[in-house]
């Protein structure tokens, strides 16, 4: 949102709050760029609304969370499917010239990431025929991307999806891993939790080039081409959760959690397309970014606080 208002953009957010604070966009609203409806997409006639007088649509509202929340809940995520189709569909019918859609690297086949000893990139071109989304979250991400490009053929909307590789910065939440290892931290947990055996692999990407991505794939892409935002660091968990320890200078036990989802065990992505399409490149290496993100965290939250909700926020939305 920051960054459209800076690009001259004038914003309609859409958004129910049911995982989104007003608060993030409180001084945008202030300065009379951005304007806020509090609405669920999903209900009648709210989305059409939203769409009217509107050039181009970013569609990020989802029903998501972490890991736990994406393992252990398939009804909440399948109403994604209904969200999609109707904000796509309402899109075609205002005459919105474009459609820019938060996917994610939930579409690549679960069976290609079962092995942490490959040394494997993910490219756009590995989702294909037979698909093997990763959960309900994941194939509602799937069809979105289907149906952008079919509406793309057929009805000529201009569209770009963005497959976002597990996202963190500021303003994240502890049912995401990072910022979740950084709660841990922060509470002072010992012995320190890590879900599975630490050895999956990640490449977290950091949110202002998740962001710089989004936008760019508004001005370079029209045909809903699906393009990798992550970084190209293969990071394992215990690493991070290492990494979190060392900058917040607690030292504790680690505790592997078999028993707590893990999802696939080696995912990164390839971002030649990003780049060759568009011109995106992370900026943010994961040292980087987890420092600044940490900064804001330990800045700005309570610790008797997090200790009461972050169990619960671990495996919810
Ligand atoms: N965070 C990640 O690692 C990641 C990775 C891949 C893809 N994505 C996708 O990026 C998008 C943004 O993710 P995020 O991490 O910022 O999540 P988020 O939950 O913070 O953002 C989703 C927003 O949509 C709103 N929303 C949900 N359902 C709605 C509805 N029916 N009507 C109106 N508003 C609704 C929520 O209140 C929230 O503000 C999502 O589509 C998500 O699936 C995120």
């Amino acid at each position: 949102m920051d960054a459209l208002v800076e690009r001259g953009a004038q914003v309609r957010v859409v958004d129910d709050l049911t995982s989104g604070r007003r608060s993030n966009i409180e001084q945008l609203l202030a300065d009379g760029r951005v304007t806020f409806v509090e609405a669920d997409l999903r209900e009648p006639g709210v989305t059409r609304a939203a769409m009217k007088g509107i050039e181009i649509v970013f569609h990020l509202a989802a029903d998501h969370g972490g890991r736990g929340y994406v393992d252990l809940h398939q009804a909440g995520p399948a109403s994604n499917l209904f969200l999609d189709g109707l904000v796509f569909w309402e899109a075609v019918k205002a005459g919105v010239e474009k459609v820019v859609y938060a996917s994610s690297g939930c579409v690549y086949p679960n069976s290609m990431q079962t092995d942490t000893k490959q040394v494997l990139y993910l490219r756009e071109g590995d989702v294909k025929p037979p698909h093997d989304a990763d959960n309900m979250y994941g194939w509602a991400k799937l069809m979105a991307e289907l149906t952008l490009q079919a509406y793309h053929r057929e009805h000529g909307l201009k569209a770009a999806s963005c497959r976002y590789f597990t996202v963190y910065g500021p303003r994240g939440v502890e049912n995401h891993a990072v910022i979740a290892m950084i709660a841990r931290a922060f509470i002072g947990q010992n012995p320190f939790d890590v879900w599975g055996d630490g050895t999956q692999i990640r490449n977290w990407t950091y949110v202002d080039d998740i962001v710089s991505g989004t936008i760019l794939a508004a001005e370079k892409i029209d045909d809903g081409t699906a393009v990798n935002l992550g970084t190209m660091e293969r990071i394992r968990v215990i690493d991070a959760a290492k990494m979190v320890l060392e900058f917040s200078g607690q030292k504790a036990d680690i505790r592997f959690r078999p028993d707590m989802p893990t999802g696939p065990v080696n995912r990164v992505a390839d971002n030649a397309l990003a780049k060759r399409l568009m011109g995106w490149e992370p900026k943010t290496p994961f040292r980087v970014g987890l420092r600044k993100t940490m900064d804001w965290y330990f800045a700005t939250k309570h610790k008797e606080q997090v200790r009461g909700v972050l169990e619960q926020m671990l495996t919810a939305r």
